[in-house]
């Protein structure tokens, strides 16, 4: 039997908001309400200064839906709308002004304190290597020196908990949520909130407002970067992230394959578009080194990535080969940057790092052609 939207409402109409003694239909705190067969999925819109408190209510929610007949599944997010007083509602299409992050709310961008430097790792399809990249990225620029952290912004398909081999939940300290932590770095998905087996049914303003829990209500402390594994694709979610979020730079990974490529420059007219700097475009799987021989093979026509780049008047940042140990490495959760530091794909990883390190700096010194969006505090 088909659940209806109605069916949803009138169960969720039994669960009451304590602060408020009104059900949370009646106070209009459901939204996006998405039902695909069984699966159901929907977001419960709270003032985000009682953010994490309102745990039990988001599983009252859960529980309620879940008992109603032909559900199989339940994923309520809370999400953080912005309280009357906490001053204007955000635009719909925040303009293109370099403005500081004391206005980025004004202009609906958000605004983070303490983190330095947003790097958003993007791909313009799946299956590329982004999160294997972003993740052996990250932990490069550790290894630097730098102060890093990792936000899993792939909510559809959350890997970074496999991939840096971290499970758990993640505490709550008063009103914010402390990350996780692994080779040193701090991290976030959404994988630690939800359970892995749960479909991600979300709908674009889900993804936006799981995103922003993750950004505003998680305690990341200082950083020098925070690396965001972005969905993969060029669509309306990838768009709003980079307006919506103040990425100082993007990386690009991509395979040789020519379609691969053509994807990839819809990601830079994406960034180009918000006034996101493109740092550059990293070729992934660029040649075959067998785990045998050691023998190199171009399967995928090796070098598209970089005569891309120069046609798009874009830096080439550098090649990472497919390699059997760059899989089983990042699959197991031991990335090969700091498992295997010594291997020559982990040192492909390292110079990729230092230039993005290096370009990151004169972002911010505003050294670069492209001017950063952001003046970061
Ligand atoms: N350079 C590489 N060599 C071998 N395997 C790789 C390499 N890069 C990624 N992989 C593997 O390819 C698969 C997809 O990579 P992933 O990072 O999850 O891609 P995406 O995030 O773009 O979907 C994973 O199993 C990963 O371990
Ligand atoms: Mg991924």
């Amino acid at each position: 039997m088909a659940v209806s939207a109605n069916n949803i409402l009138a169960a969720l109409r039994a669960v009451i908001d304590p602060d408020r003694g009104q059900d949370v239909v009646t106070l209009g705190m459901i939204g996006g309400l998405a039902i695909k067969g069984g699966n159901i999925g929907f977001a419960i819109e709270v003032d985000p200064a009682r953010g994490v408190k309102l745990e039990p209510l988001r599983q009252a929610c859960e529980t309620r839906v879940l008992a109603l007949p032909g559900v199989t599944s339940v994923t309520a997010v809370l999400t953080a709308h912005r309280a009357p007083s906490g001053g204007p509602a955000p635009a719909a299409a925040p303009g293109h002004s370099h403005e500081a992050p004391a206005e980025g709310r004004r202009s609906g961008r958000m605004t983070l304190p303490g983190v330095r430097a947003i790097l958003a790792v993007a791909s313009g399809k799946g299956g590329v290597g982004k999160s294997t990249t972003a993740v052996n990225l990250a932990l490069g620029l550790a290894r630097l020196g730098l102060k890093v952290g990792v936000l899993d912004a792939d909510v559809y398909g959350p890997s970074i908990p496999r991939m840096l081999g971290v499970r758990g939940k993640p505490h709550s300290t008063g009103e914010k949520l402390e990350p996780m932590r692994a080779y040193g770095v701090a991290c976030m998905s959404i994988g630690f909130l939800v359970d892995e087996d749960t479909p991600m049914i979300w709908r674009g303003p889900m993804v936006m407002s799981a995103l922003e829990q993750m950004l505003r209500d998680v305690d990341w402390g200082a950083l020098d970067v925070l690396v965001l594994d972005l969905p993969p694709g060029t669509g309306d979610a990838q768009l709003t992230i980079a307006q919506r979020v103040p990425v100082t730079g993007a990386v690009i990974v991509s395979t040789p394959q020519d379609i691969a490529l053509l994807d990839a420059r819809k990601g830079l007219n994406m960034f180009r578009k918000v006034d996101v700097p493109v740092i550059g475009l990293v070729e992934n799987m660029s040649y075959f080194v067998c785990p045998h021989c050691g023998g190199r093979s171009d399967i995928f026509s090796h070098g598209g990535a970089r005569r891309t780049a120069e046609q798009m008047d874009m830096e080439f940042l550098g090649e990472v080969p497919l390699h059997m140990a760059i899989r089983e490495t990042s699959d197991a959760g031991l990335p090969i940057v700091v498992t295997r530091p010594e291997a020559e794909q982990a040192q492909a990883y390292m110079r990729l790092a230092a230039t993005v390190a290096d370009r990151l700096k004169a972002l911010l010194a505003g050294g670069m052609r492209q001017p950063p969006r952001l003046v970061m505090m």
